[in-house]
């Protein structure tokens, strides 16, 4: 699934931060990983190198063989529409949107019709089981529900890989638990790979393989 070689990453500004530093890094298909580390240990970063959200500074990141720090930019977007699915912390949804049409939006840069879209937006919000609230818009559903929204959007696209950067950092252990568990089974199910930034052991723990990242190096942990 994934390969990286070498990849570092250096923001340069005011001040020069070495975000990721040589990393050697071999994801399989269908793993579950989870990386945690400290705030600024550079898990945003891997993840925007992972989901060619960024390039590296240097070496190569590639998805199924093909190299993301090197696609074009037309190619780049593309993989990002088709390939890769993204959640974050905070749904990032369109509140004027409702559920369905949100999770419908994702396929537009990918071009499928209209009638697709609607038909596999209702799909992937039945598959994290919110097929009742697809009229709904995001302010009437709860914190846990919108991330089920987020979710089933990152999902309708059939992605290769699901990419969350503390997809329950927002959420009461509860909702937390609750998301993680439909997480795992879509990975399970679907055999999906997915990458999961957390700072929470107790979802950590969930994961088959974990990762550490901290001053931009990432160490397997037991
Ligand atoms: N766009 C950016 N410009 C400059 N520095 C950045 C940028 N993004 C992240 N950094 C810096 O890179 C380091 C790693 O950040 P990040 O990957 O966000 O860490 P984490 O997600 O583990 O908290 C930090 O020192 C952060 O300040
Ligand atoms: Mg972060």
């Amino acid at each position: 699934m994934y390969q990286l070689t070498d990849v570092t990453k250096t923001y340069t500004g005011k001040r020069t931060v070495h975000a990721l530093q040589s990393v050697d890094l071999e994801i399989g298909d269908g793993e579950l990983v989870a990386v945690q580390g400290p705030t600024g240990g550079g898990k945003s970063t891997l993840l925007q190198m992972l989901g060619g959200l960024d390039r590296p500074t240097s070496g190569s990141v590639r998805l199924a063989g093909d190299d993301l720090a090197r696609l074009g930019d037309g190619a780049l977007t593309k993989a990002r529409a088709q390939r890769i699915g993204f959640v974050f912390q905070h749904y990032n949804l369109i509140p004027t949107l409702t559920a369905a049409e949100n999770v419908a939006t994702a396929l537009v840069p990918a071009k499928v019709p209209a009638a697709e879209r609607d038909r596999r937006a209702l799909e992937a919000l039945a598959s994290v089981g919110l097929a009742e609230r697809a009229d709904h818009l995001p302010g009437e559903l709860s914190g846990g529900q919108q991330q089920r929204v987020a979710i089933a959007r990152a999902l309708v696209k059939e992605p290769q890989v699901l990419l969350a950067d503390e997809p329950t950092g927002n959420l009461d252990e509860s909702t937390r638990d609750e998301i993680v568990e439909l997480l795992e089974g879509l990975w399970k199910e679907q055999g999906l790979t997915i990458v999961l930034v957390t700072h929470d052991s107790a979802v950590a723990r969930r994961a088959q393989r974990r990762l550490r990242i901290a001053g931009g190096k990432v160490t397997e942990a037991a």
